[in-house]
This record gives structure tokens, sequence and C-alpha cells, in this order.
């Protein structure tokens, strides 16, 4: 049977790249970047390449950039960095305001910061999965320690406007953190552009290896370092860097953003061939796209659709028996048959959210693949359907 893999956003296969780099760093021997000898400077010397690749691909400087064990250690770094440092510097700085679509890395790590005393806003979100600017500015105040908005949510790929919101952070003395996890490859990310003093990147979104991520700190962010130990990472991160998955982590963004353009329109291609197929096959009634239908205000790799009347569940286990890779939502919650929080704050109704089904595209893919998927999809939705 031949597998098909939608389901990038949850992780990406490796490129051959990073492997390689990853191998070769490997094969150098023992070397702890933090020894003064000939292995650990041969150690030091790669993780410092890799630095500096990150740092001309983001727009910052090297010293600016914490590496971590992944998307969810950077997002917890962030937000608990910030927030117990904020109120330090002052005790009136006591609210987190993030959004009610963040991932759980964010979401779970506000929770424990609402547990501690913080007072936590959730911004809201319309139809399309998109936070308003206006509502942010409501929000923020001068009591505001952080806030916290994702470039773009990795259920439905809505992209959000964090330039705006950064912004009114910025004027406001709150510390602004995006976690840039999904967009980070699709989207352009310039930190000397962008108004945003904490971002947050995992590897294996993009053709990385798993457990490793990047914590950009911006000069001068109010920042409390959450794991303790050696003075690695400039004090902010203790711990033994994992050099090889950084070498690989920082050759597979440099392939990432090199060829981003390509990227993005091979995966909507894929994208529009996977949509043509259900319509095709299922007419305009048998489906809906959740999302923001316009292709400038979403990332291209990512369609959620809801068919109504099939569980997810059910629809996803019968997608991997004909051998087709998808998910019911962000990773974290396939598994659990509790309705995504994403697609509940964009106000879908019930019947909408459990039989909503996430598709995720990138580079080993292809159209072919999008047609018999969507084929595969009928023949699963008639069978259902006459139970
Ligand atoms: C938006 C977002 N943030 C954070 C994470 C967590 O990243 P990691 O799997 O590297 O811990 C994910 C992973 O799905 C994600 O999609």
């Amino acid at each position: 049977m031949e597998l098909i893999y939608f389901d990038h956003s949850a992780t990406t296969p490796m490129h051959p790249e990073a492997i390689r780099e990853y191998a070769e760093t490997a094969a150098l021997g023992p070397g702890n970047p933090s020894s003064l000898h000939a292995h650990g400077r041969a150690a030091r010397s790669r993780l410092t390449a890799a630095r500096d690749k990150l740092a001309a691909i983001l727009g910052c400087s090297p010293s600016e950039l914490v590496f971590t064990g992944g998307g969810t250690e950077s997002d917890n770094a962030a937000l608990y960095g910030a927030a117990w440092a904020q109120r330090k510097r002052d005790p009136k700085r006591s609210v987190i305001v993030t959004t009610a679509i963040e991932h759980h890395a964010v979401l779970n790590a506000c929770r424990k910061l609402e547990a501690e005393g913080f007072e936590l806003v959730l911004l809201p979100v319309d139809e399309t999965g998109r936070v308003s600017a206006a509502d942010a500015d409501k929000a923020i105040g001068e009591t505001t320690a952080v806030v916290s908005v994702m470039a773009a949510n990795n259920e439905v790929g809505t992209l959000q406007p964090i330039g705006e919101i950064g912004r009114i952070a910025r004027e406001r003395g709150a510390v602004m953190h995006v976690d840039a996890v999904q967009a980070f490859g699709y989207e352009p990310i310039d930190l000397r552009e962008l108004p945003v003093d904490l971002l947050s990147l995992s590897a294996h979104k993009i053709g990385g290896p798993q457990g490793v991520g990047l914590l950009y700190i911006r000069q001068g962010t109010p920042y409390e370092p959450t794991l303790r130990g050696g003075s690695q990472e400039r004090n902010r991160r203790a711990g033994t860097e994992n050099v090889a998955g950084i070498a690989a982590f920082a050759r597979a963004a440099e392939i990432a953003a090199g060829s981003r353009e390509e990227r993005r329109a091979h995966a909507a291609a894929v994208r529009s061939a996977l949509l043509e197929g259900l319509a095709e096959e299922l007419g305009p009634d048998g489906f809906r796209v959740n999302g923001h239908p316009d292709e400038s205000a979403r990332l291209p790799h990512i369609l959620n659709v809801s068919f109504p009347g099939l569980s997810n569940e059910t629809m996803l286990m019968n997608l991997d028996l004909s051998g087709v890779a998808a998910s019911g939502g962000s990773a974290c919650t396939s598994g659990s048959l509790q309705p995504s929080h994403v697609l509940t704050a964009m106000g879908l109704p019930a019947h909408f959210c459990q039989s909503a089904i996430r598709f995720s595209f990138g580079l080993g893919n292809n159209t072919e693949e999008a047609q018999k998927t969507a084929k595969i999809i009928a023949t699963i939705a008639t069978r259902l359907r006459r139970r």
C-alpha cells in the first residue's frame, strides 16, 4: 500500500541534507562545546556556525539566540522568563494577554502563571481564526507583563496581526512573544522589522530533527531563565547543547529559507488539488473548509476540513487503514476526544468541530497523492454514511 503523509504540521521528515549534517557533526567524536580542549573547540565551532546561520536568516544578532529542546520549551521559557522578570521589575505588571487559539505549549504555560497569581486575558478570534488588533489594543495596558500571539495557527493556518499587536505591546511596555513554530519557513520573519521581543521556533517542523528549538530574546528584554545549571547559552538556558541537532536545524533552516517561494507554491498546489478533488467527489455540501478564505491570510500548507456527520476519529482511523496520515487538530490533542479549542473559539458548531481533519503538506507530497486522498475520503464517507 502506498503511504501518503499529510501531517507535516505534526512533524516533517528530516531533510536529507539535515540528516547528513547531523551525521557529520555527530561523527566528529566527543566534544562538549563548553570544554576548552580541541574536542570542545570543534563542537563550539559547529555550534557557533549554526547560530550565525540562524541569526542571518532571522535578521538578529547571534547572541540573541538561545537553543532549546524544542518549540514547547521555547514557549514555556519565553512566558515564564518574561513574566517573572517583568513582575520582579514592577509588581504592577501582572497580566498576561494571549489568544484563545494558541498551542497548548503557550496556553498551559499561561495557566501555570495564572496559578502563580498572574491574571490571564484570552483574546477571542473571528470565524476565520483571526485575532483582532483592536481587541488587543483594548486588552493591553500599563499592567500587562507579557503579550503572546502566534504568528500562524497550527490547526487552521490563519496568520495573526503580530506586527500591529507587537507595536501596541511595545508602546505600553509589555514584552511581546510570538510562537512562530508553524509560520517559520513559510512566512518571512525579519526581526529587524518585527516589533517582537521573544520568538519561538522548532526544528522538526521545517525538516530538522525533533527535540531541537530556538528562542530569540531581543537584547535588553526582561528575562529570567527557567533551567538552572551551567552557564551555557549566556546563562539563559543551562544544559549541554545538542550540537549535532542544532547543526542539522541550521542546515534545514537554510534550505527552508532559501526555497521559501517554491515550497509555498508546491504546498499550495497540493492543497488546491485536495480541495478540487473533494469538491468533485463529495460536492460542495459534503465538506466545509475551516480557516481563512484569503490566501494571503493563511499558511499555504495547512488545510482544515470538516466532513459533517462523520466523526473525525472514525475518519482518521479509516484514512490510516487506507495509508493516509492526517490529524484531528494539533498532535497533542489527537487521540483525545476533546473538540479542538481552536475551532471552538472560532465559533464552529459542535458537529463541524467533531468532524474536522487537518491535512498538512510538505516537500515529499505531490498532487496525485491529493487526488488519490480525495477519492479515498469519498469511499470512506459513502461507507460510513451507509451505516
Ligand atoms: C504552534 C506550535 N507551537 C509549539 C509547538 C510545539 O513544538 P515542539 O513539538 O517542538 O515542542 C507546536 C507543535 O505542534 C506548534 O504547532
